[in-house]
């Protein structure tokens, strides 16, 4: 006998009633201040992990890639984040300029997606941000780089300890850096199964931010 893959018991998620609402003429003009309402929102709401985030890339040939990673701040134009530069995303990032970033919380039955360029911040910044780290944190990244091969666990974790032990100050490896996601494109999706479903989405234009509803 053949099983379901997947668990077709599990109800389809909805918008809560007193956070629905994803109407084009009542949404902020800008699409992050709208991500920014629907964030705090999840907050109030207690939800597991709302800025776990997937960031999608691709290669300079079009091989997609997508991981999960933390969402660090929603600034007023742009989505902050912080990465390897040599990972593979890094590299994708570099080859393309561009980016793209979902978002799916249950509690609200809400998800984003993002398309954007990518812009690195300059040295200073990093500096200043890798300074403000923990410092396991920052050891942790300057004995590991994302994607090369493991030979010696042990090995790598012994220099993790001398490290950390060590209290010698942590410099910045030159791999290591922030980002921003700056979109030209974002779409807001919100669970109404027992109506249809709703989507708004935001384009930039050269006067601005553009909105519709879009069929769901
Ligand atoms: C919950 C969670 C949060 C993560 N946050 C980050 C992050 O903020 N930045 C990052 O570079 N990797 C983060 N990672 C690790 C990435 O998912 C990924 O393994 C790593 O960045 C290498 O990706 P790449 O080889 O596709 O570039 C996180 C993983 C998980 C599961």
């Amino acid at each position: 006998m053949t099983r379901p893959a997947l668990d077709s018991r599990v109800a389809f998620p909805e918008t809560p009633a007193d956070a629905a609402g994803l109407h084009a003429q009542t949404a902020p003009g800008h699409p992050l201040a709208l991500l920014t309402e629907w964030l705090d929102d999840l907050v109030r709401r207690d939800a597991v992990e709302p800025h776990y985030v997937t960031l999608a890339t691709a290669s300079a040939s079009g091989v997609p890639s997508s991981r999960t990673v933390q969402l660090l701040a929603v600034e007023a134009d742009a989505l902050l984040f912080t990465t390897n530069l040599g990972s593979r995303k890094g590299v994708e990032m570099r080859e393309t300029g561009r980016a793209a970033v979902s978002m799916y919380w249950r509690e609200t039955a809400r998800s984003v997606n993002v398309t954007g360029s990518v812009v690195e911040a300059e040295a200073a910044e990093n500096d200043e941000r890798f300074a403000a780290e923990d410092r396991a944190v920052q050891v942790a990244r300057a004995v590991s780089f994302h994607g090369l091969p493991l030979d010696d666990e042990a090995e790598q974790l012994q220099r993790y300890r001398a490290l950390v032990d060590s209290g010698e100050p942590v410099r910045r490896p030159d791999y290591w850096g922030w980002f921003r996601v700056v979109p030209d494109a974002v779409t807001f999706w919100e669970g109404v199964p027992q109506a249809l479903n709703r989507r708004l989405h935001y384009t930039r234009s050269d006067s601005g931010w553009n909105r519709r509803a879009i069929q769901a």
